[in-house]
This record gives structure tokens, sequence and C-alpha cells, in this order.
């Protein structure tokens, strides 16, 4: 098992994640099989990562002749079972739903060749508990990319309880050549991005719930006082509150500790619909074309 041994990969999931992880798979001279149940997912997918693409031209990043090359790289599949003909990796990354998980990885199992290691993108699910669905739990492992993934450098990289090192050493080593930093966590909720992210974003909304500080004052301090590039309000409208809500409940639920207790005001938004920049509405409100932050409405003071 060397860095040779991969030279097919399968991305399953061509969403916001799925899109950008082919992207960068196929910028490194891998062949791409890209698998969505969608295929209009899979169309936007192609066109996201060329106009991505065109960016980095712009940036003088890549060339169009490397672009047409990199994009013919890419193939893409409804079907699951044909498009993990031949691979040697498979990165995971539908959406984020512990049954539909388990599903695909228990049908990855059955038709993947038995050396194909089995990666997922999961933000919060256990690898452990995915692995355990499989026959080869020590070649499971959490191949975690951040968001937008052609430009984000680290991939936090998860053992389950039975990951082979052999393994985790591989992913480790491939993710250094598609130019990321990798980071080796172990498998407990939240992993280490969300456990510490989630309960800063949270302690921001109780903050604004109290009436501490407006959503101005809260993204400023954090912004010039913490060195951060964005506030934890805006990152929480980037990521989706609804998302922030469901990795809270992990944890709190994982851990079974009431620090982690999503606040009443996240629940609110969520119910209401106000899921930040994919809504259109969160603590900022969007509008396509501008890129200006304006405070929602319940919000201004
Ligand atoms: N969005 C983020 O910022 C982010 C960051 C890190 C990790 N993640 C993780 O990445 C994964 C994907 O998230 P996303 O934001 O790209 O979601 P998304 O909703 O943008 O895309 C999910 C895609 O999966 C497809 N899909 C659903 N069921 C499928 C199946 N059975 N087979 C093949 N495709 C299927 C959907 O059609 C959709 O195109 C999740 O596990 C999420 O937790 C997301």
């Amino acid at each position: 098992m060397d860095l040779n041994s991969i030279k097919k990969v399968a991305v399953i999931g061509a969403g916001t994640m799925g899109n950008g992880i082919a992207h960068v798979f196929a910028q490194t001279n891998y062949q791409v099989h890209l698998i969505d149940i969608s295929e209009s997912a899979l169309q936007n997918a192609i066109a996201k990562i060329g106009s991505n693409m065109d960016r980095q031209i712009k940036r003088e990043l890549m060339t169009e002749a490397q672009k047409a090359d990199f994009l013919k790289n890419i193939t893409t599949f409804t079907d699951t079972a044909e498009g993990v003909q031949g691979v040697d990796l498979v990165v995971e990354a539908a959406t984020e739903n512990l049954d539909l998980k388990l599903k695909i990885f228990k049908q990855l199992d059955e038709v993947c060749d038995e050396n194909t290691i089995l990666a997922t993108n999961t933000s919060s699910i256990s690898i452990t508990q995915i692995a355990g669905v499989t026959n080869r739990p020590e070649m499971v492992i959490g191949m975690h990319f951040m968001n937008p993934v052609p430009v984000m450098k680290l991939v936090e990289i998860i053992n389950g309880y039975a990951t082979d090192q052999k393994v985790t050493d591989l992913i480790v080593e491939l993710s250094e050549k598609l130019g990321k930093v990798p980071s080796v966590v172990e498998d407990y909720p939240g992993f280490i991005a969300n456990r510490i992210l989630m309960p800063m974003i949270n302690e921001a909304i109780l903050s604004l719930q109290e009436g501490v500080a407006g959503v101005e004052e809260i993204d400023t301090i954090m912004k010039l006082g913490m060195a951060h590039p964005m506030g934890p309000l805006q990152l929480a409208d980037f990521i989706g509150l609804d998302t922030c809500l469901s990795i809270l409940n992990v944890l709190h639920d994982g851990y079974g500790n009431p620090k982690y207790a999503p606040s009443t005001l996240l629940k609110n938004m969520v119910n209401a619909g106000h899921l930040g920049a994919k809504t259109g509405k969160g603590f900022y409100t969007y509008t396509k074309g501008s890129k200006e932050l304006v405070v929602s409405d319940q919000f201004k003071k």
C-alpha cells in the first residue's frame, strides 16, 4: 500500500464539497469518478469546477490548456456501483445524514475491490460507526476537507477505532500531494475542528440572545481582536445555521455535557427557515450580486 497504488478516485456526492474535492484530485492528475444520484447536481458541479478553474487561470495559477486536461480527468456517474469500478480510493461527500452514510458504506463494501480505501468527508458522524457496517473497518477513515476545498489548506484526518496506521499514513501523504496540510485526530464527536468551532459560534449566538452585544459588535470584536478572517456570526451564516445546529446536537448527544446545548436563538432561526447565506437570511441578509454585509432587520437596534 503506497501512494503509487492510488490512481483512480471516486467522489460520492457532487454538492458543495464533492465538486471541490473532485477539483483538487483532477488538478493533481488523478482520474476522478464523480458520482451523484442527481444528474443536475453533476452538471452543476462540472460547471462550478470550470468556473473555479477560470479564477485560477485569471490568477495565473493554471493555463487554459491545463484546465482542459484537468476537466478530462473527471467522468460523471449516477450509478454508484458502476462509478466505483476499478477505483483505489472512495471519498464520500454525500448529504450529512447517518442512515444515508451507513447505506452508502454498506454498498461500497459490497461493490468495491477489497483493496479500495473508503474515506468519508463527514463533518460530525462517527467514523467508527460508519466503518462498523463494512467488513473492512481497518480501511475506513475520515478525510475532512474544508469549504471551499480548492482554497482551504487543511484536511482533518480522522482515525476510526480500527483504522490501520498504514491507511492513515497513506491518506496523510496523499493529502500533502494534493497541496493540503493534513492533521490527524481520533474519532470523538466533532473531531477537533467542529468541537472547538461550534461552541465558539454557539457562545456568540448566546451573547447576542442575552443582549450582551449586537451582531456587528460581536463579529468586529472577534475579527479585530482575535485576527479571525470572519466573525463567528458571519461564519455561522456561511456554514448554514441548520448545519451548526445539527453538529451542536451531535456534540451534546455524544458527550452528554450541557455546555454543548444549542442556544434557543439558533433553534428558533432554524425553525423559521433563516439558515444563513443559502436562504438569503441569517444574522445578515444576503442579496445576489452584493458583497455588502447587512445586519438582518431582527437584529437592528
Ligand atoms: N458544506 C460544508 O461547509 C462542509 C464542510 C466540511 C464537510 N462537509 C461534509 O461534506 C458532506 C457533503 O456536504 P455538502 O455541503 O457538500 O452537501 P450538499 O448538500 O451540497 O451535497 C450533497 C450531495 O450529495 C448527493 N447525494 C445524496 N445522496 C446520495 C447518494 N446516495 N449517492 C450519491 N450522491 C448523493 C446530493 O444529490 C447532493 O448533490 C457532508 O458529510 C458534510 O457534513 C460539509
